[in-house]
C-alpha cells in the first residue's frame, strides 16, 4: 500500500517536472536564431569553437531557470543588445531546451 502511494507520488512529481520544462513559454527556434545572430560570436571569440562550451563548462554560472533569465537579461542590458522581453524569453527557451534543461 505505502509502496504504491510512493510510486504514485513519484509519477506525479515526474510528470510535474516534465511539464515544467515543456511549458516554459517562448519559441525555441526563434531563440536559436536570435542567439546565433546576436550573442554567439562573442562567446565563440572568447571561448573557442562555436562558444557553446560556455553553457556546459565545469563551473558554469547559471544554475537555475531564474538564473538563466537573470543572465540573459543582464547580458542584454549591459551589451545594449536591445532585445525585447519576448525575444529574451525565446533565447531562454532555446538555451534551456538545448543546454541547461532545468
Ligand atoms: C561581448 C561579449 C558577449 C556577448 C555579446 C554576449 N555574451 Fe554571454 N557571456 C559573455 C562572457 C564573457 C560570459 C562568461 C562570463 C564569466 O565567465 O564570468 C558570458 C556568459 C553567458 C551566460 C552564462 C553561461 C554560464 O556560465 O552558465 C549566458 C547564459 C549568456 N552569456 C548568454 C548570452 C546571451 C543570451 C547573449 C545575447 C543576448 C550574450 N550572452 C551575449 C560574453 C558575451
Amino acid at each position: 500500500m505505502f509502496k504504491s502511494i510512493a510510486i504514485l507520488l513519484l509519477l506525479a512529481g515526474g510528470s510535474a517536472l516534465a511539464q515544467a520544462t515543456t511549458t516554459l513559454p517562448g519559441n525555441s527556434a526563434l531563440g536559436k536564431k536570435l542567439y546565433q545572430g546576436r550573442c554567439a560570436a562573442c562567446h565563440a571569440s572568447q571561448f573557442g569553437g562555436d562558444g557553446s562550451v560556455i553553457f556546459v563548462r565545469k563551473g558554469r554560472h547559471v544554475h537555475s531557470i531564474k538564473g538563466l533569465y537573470r543572465q540573459v537579461g543582464s547580458c542584454n542590458t549591459q551589451l545594449t543588445r536591445m532585445l525585447s522581453g519576448s525575444q529574451q524569453q525565446d533565447i531562454v527557451k532555446y538555451l534551456d531546451d538545448r543546454y541547461y534543461k532545468f
